[in-house]
């Protein structure tokens, strides 16, 4: 049997798709994608999806209905499947959409710009000469992007509503207070971040203190064994990841940092979170 849609469901790479004269064009990344609907009665919808006959043939993709009309005062429902050609149906679901008084008809199915991820953006726009420098991922601190692509014209940081400040880090962090030097590759010249974690927030200077997104599930992995009774001594507290969620959670903590800009931070956070 043929895998449905999902052998369609991909950005050509490497052909600068979407640029024009530096300026992103976010129509040249939809993409039409025609597929059989089962039109039926409105009470029939709901038993075409829990049907166990029909789930391998349901449309099933993320971001994307599975079911739709054909229009407003149309009552009757298209409960989308994933084949745009009937010979790729089995001879139950075909018995069973009969049994179900459904008719099958072709319906357009539109993947925007907003479906596609950041990375088969980005993929699909660098020319081919550039796919190699691509950015692996990138991470978001605050209203900080670290890595992104940046559309130098337009100032358009893609893909990331609540992104304003777009960084790239310029060395390795091999300095006592574990900071990077960065540069602006776009938006505004703030940075200072709130970021939350760990049911708390943390407000920094990103270009001052040492902070890692990444390290999330170890701040949280060890904050869950610390006990209200327990006593927190941080001795690299930084901005206090661990120290102000082990306040929050009782304990007596005792935090330090040698950054007198972490320390600053440090004790802002502290009273911004009541800890
Ligand atoms: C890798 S960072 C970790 C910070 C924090 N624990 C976190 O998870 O974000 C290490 C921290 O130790 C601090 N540090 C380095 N040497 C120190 C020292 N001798 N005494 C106290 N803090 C120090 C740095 O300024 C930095 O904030």
């Amino acid at each position: 049997m043929s895998e449905g849609i999902s052998k369609h469901l991909f950005l050509p790479k490497g052909q600068g798709l979407g640029l024009k004269d530096g300026k992103l064009d976010k129509d040249a990344f939809k993409k039409v994608i025609p597929v059989l609907a089962a039109k039926v009665a409105p009470e029939k919808a709901g038993v075409l999806l829990k049907s166990p006959v029909m789930k391998r043939s349901l449309l099933d993709v993320p971001k994307i209905k599975s079911v739709g009309t054909e229009g407003p005062g149309n009552e009757e429902r298209l409960v989308l499947l994933k084949y745009s050609d009937q010979v790729d149906l089995t001879p139950e679901v075909l018995e069973f959409l009969k049994s179900q008084s459904a008719e099958l008809v072709s319906y357009p199915v539109e993947f925007s710009y907003d479906y596609w991820t950041a990375d088969e953006i980005i993929h699909a726009i660098l020319p081919e000469e550039l796919e190699a420098g691509a950015p692996s991922g990138f991470a978001n601190v605050g209203h900080i992007g670290e890595n992104f692509v940046v559309f130098p014209r337009t100032r358009n940081l893609a893909k990331n509503p609540k992104c304003r400040t777009v960084v790239n880090k310029l060395d390795n962090i091999d300095n006592q207070f574990r900071v990077f030097r960065m540069e602006l590759l776009a938006g505004e010249p703030d940075f200072v971040v709130t970021q939350s974690e760990n049911g708390c927030k943390f407000t920094f200077d990103f270009r001052e203190v040492y902070w890692n997104s990444r390290l999330h599930t170890e701040h949280e992995r060890l904050i869950e064994k610390f006990k209200r009774e327990d006593v927190v001594a941080d001795v690299f507290a930084g901005v206090g990841p661990f120290a102000v969620p082990a306040a929050k959670k009782g304990c007596a903590v005792l935090a330090n940092d040698l950054n007198p800009s972490s320390y600053k931070y440090l004790t802002m956070n502290v009273v911004d979170n009541k800890s």
